[in-house]
């Protein structure tokens, strides 16, 4: 291992600033998937175990430096606490003088929770004075986050460099796992992306492209490709704005012999809500004023046809609103037939990202996947061989 682990150092009585990832998927108001929490809980019990005085920092949503009560750290500390059966004091600011007294009147093995670090632009913008006024409240830093490791915020990047670091149990598994599924294989790879987040994931299927043979597109991000090839996608979630990377990404797959699979069907409905009249329909037939609320079945075939000549399937984004019903039935068939391709080991299959989890959760699939992993844009930027910020800075060992 690259990195130092909790193993190698003596933490009773420290301040142990842990940064997490608690930033769990919501429908509807309530926490739809709890696998990031769940995964929390062995590293809390192991720092609780060698007398660390615990302080866990997270990010939640997007709410773009500003105080949002919606991204709130407070039901999920709540819930973690639950699940954990330990008290946790929760801060409404993770910095400050509310923040410093409860992390300093903390107590070996006790636990607070500060709250959502994206309320201050200084942790996008990897602010220096921001770090290092988080760097005050600890003796010690900890990231178990991997899922945000592909992020140079000043809790992922800058932060670790202000204090003694190690990489938490759950980055040590994921880089672990990661690295032996992919170890020595062969054969043809087929990358799955959909979901919601269209601008940030666009930009890594530029270079996934190269390493990858077969890409499936799927959710807000097919419907963006569908625009750019000029079909009318009526009020369906899609970015105008990145039509020319679109197209700059299918020229390119076609180059490097990348085939790439966008909808040839969808499902629509006025919206989410008003879904009385539900349509499968070819996508060059997509009424003005419907949305895309799922791929339709001559795309689910063609799709599974395409998984079964694989040896090796990764997926991150849901590829339709699976949270409502029928627009799951895209997601579940795909996870369904992958589940059985897995399980008749014809191929390896990995997962990865809060929504997927939830979407394969949902679907009774989970368990049959190869691996899942609990990053999604991370997990896809570690795929294209990228190397992640908050992993490299703990390569430095700052002991
Ligand atoms: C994720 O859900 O993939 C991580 O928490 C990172 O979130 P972000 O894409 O908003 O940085």
């Amino acid at each position: 291992m690259k990195y130092q682990t909790i193993d190698d150092l003596d933490l009773d009585g420290q301040r142990v600033i842990v940064r997490a990832d608690l930033n769990v998927p919501v429908v509807d108001g309530n926490i739809s998937d709890t696998t990031r929490l769940q995964r929390l809980i062995p590293t809390i019990e192991k720092l609780s175990e060698k007398g660390a005085r615990i302080i866990i920092l997270s990010h939640f949503g997007r709410p773009d430096g500003k105080p949002n009560p919606e991204m709130s750290l407070h039901g999920v500390s709540d819930l973690l606490s639950k699940m954990i059966g330990k008290r946790i004091i929760f801060s409404e600011k993770c910095l400050g003088s509310q923040a410093e007294a409860i992390v300093n009147s903390l107590a070996s093995s006790e636990i607070a929770l500060l709250e959502n670090l994206r309320f201050h632009k200084g942790e996008e913008a990897n602010d220096p004075s921001f770090a290092s006024a988080l760097a005050n409240l600890g003796d010690f830093y900890v990231n178990d986050a991997f899922s945000v490791c592909h992020r140079a915020h000043a809790s992922t990047s800058l932060l670790a460099e202000l204090l003694p670091n190690a990489a938490g149990p759950q980055v040590e598994n994921e880089v672990h796992n990661l690295n032996s599924i992919f170890e020595g294989n062969d054969g043809s790879v087929a990358a799955i992306v959909g979901g919601s987040k269209i601008s940030t994931k666009i930009q890594i299927l530029e270079s996934l492209i190269c390493k990858v043979n077969v890409l499936i597109v799927g959710g807000g991000m097919a419907n963006t490709f569908l625009y750019a090839k000029g079909f009318d996608v009526g009020e369906s979630i899609f970015e105008p704005d990145l039509k020319e990377l679109a197209l700059k990404i299918l020229l390119k797959a076609g180059d490097q012999g990348c085939k790439v699979i966008i909808p040839s069907d969808a499902v629509v409905a006025q919206n989410l809500q008003r879904n009385d009249k539900v349509e499968e329909l070819a996508v060059d037939s997509i009424p003005s004023g419907k949305m895309i609320l799922d791929i339709g079945s001559k795309t689910i075939n063609e799709i599974i046809h395409s998984l079964e000549a694989c040896k090796t399937v990764v997926w991150n984004g849901p590829l339709g609103a699976f949270e409502t019903k029928p627009f799951n039935k895209g997601t579940d068939h795909i996870a369904k037939a992958i589940s059985d391709l897995t399980q008749s080991n014809s191929i390896i299959s990995v997962a990865g990202g809060g929504e997927t989890l939830s979407a394969l959760s949902s679907a009774n699939a989970i368990e049959n996947f190869s691996y899942v992993s609990a990053a999604g844009g991370a997990f896809l930027e570690w795929l294209e061989g990228k190397k992640l910020p908050g992993l490299e800075v703990l390569e430095k060992r700052k002991i």
